[in-house]
């Protein structure tokens, strides 16, 4: 009991490149965790196969005490939710953000049925409204700014109640007020006792918001080192994963990394 994920040797293989490579890891109950790694280590892999959207090709993921390849993901998925580019991209340009957001009930993008619930759109209107949203109801999602768009889409991931709630980059592309906005609405959710455990993908030690209790540093597809943040966050570890000697600092729980000058 516990486990939220559960992954042995996992390996996923494409044609003749390894995207992983052996990894294993596991994410318990009220964890919270943050993945850095060079462009390409396979991050968002990693997710893919965290959120029941890929299938290893080798290893085992359990998931939410499920095995993945013995489970109907469709059943596995509204248990995780998931806020990445790639699904960002899938939204209807018109879509209304309210709709965006209720959608995520139906694991759709795009409103396919008239009638939802109205319990669905109370508690998708209470969610835009806990991240800042709730004057965009009726907005066109393409119309948003991306910040707004990070938000309406976490609010998105949020609907279902998961368990697991993972998120590729939330702060790509936001303007530096609008990273330490979200950066600040993350350790407030990573505070609450009620939020689900959390896995956050970033290229930038500055977006490690406080709180975060667990660190998996990747490079090649595999592990340079995994565990709590403050053991796991040193200039040596990060230094080994982005390839390059880095200086670390650490300020009111922040950190901040830039190159070691020789
Ligand atoms: N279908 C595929 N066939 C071959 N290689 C692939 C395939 N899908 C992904 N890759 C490669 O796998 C590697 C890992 O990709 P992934 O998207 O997981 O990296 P990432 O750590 O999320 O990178 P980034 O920080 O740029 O988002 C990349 O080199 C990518 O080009
Ligand atoms: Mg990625």
């Amino acid at each position: 009991m516990g486990d939220v994920l559960e992954l042995a040797s996992v390996r996923v293989v494409r044609g003749n490149k390894t995207l992983l490579n052996d990894l294993s890891w596991q994410v318990k109950e009220g964890e919270r965790w943050v993945i850095l790694g060079p462009n390409g280590a396979g991050k968002t892999t990693l997710l893919q196969i965290a959120g029941a959207r890929l299938h290893p090709t080798s290893g085992v993921a359990g998931i939410l005490d499920e095995v993945l390849g013995a489970v109907d993901v469709f059943e596995l998925r509204p248990r995780i939710g998931l806020a990445s580019a790639a699904l960002a991209n899938q939204i209807p340009e018109h879509e209304k953000v309210l709709n965006v957001v209720v959608t995520a009930a139906y694991g759709v993008t795009g409103r396919w049925r008239e009638q939802y619930e109205r319990d669905d759109e109370r508690r998708a209107f209470a969610l835009l409204d806990a991240w800042g949203m709730s004057t965009f109801l009726n907005r066109p999602f393409a119309s948003l700014s991306e910040g707004e768009r990070k938000r309406v889409q976490i609010a998105r991931a949020l609907m279902t109640d998961p368990e697991l709630l993972l998120l590729d980059e939330p702060a790509a592309g936001l303007d530096l007020a609008g990273r330490e906005d979200l950066v600040q609405r993350l350790s407030d959710l990573a505070a609450s006792d009620a939020a689900p455990a959390i896995v956050l993908v970033t290229h930038h030690l500055e977006e490690v918001p406080p709180g975060f209790t667990h660190a998996l540093l990747m490079r090649d597809g595999g592990v340079v080192a995994q565990g709590p943040v403050d053991q796991v966050l040193t200039e040596e570890n990060l230094s080994t994963t982005f390839g390059l000697p880095l200086s670390l600092s650490k300020q009111n729980g922040r950190f901040s990394a830039i190159a070691r000058r020789a």
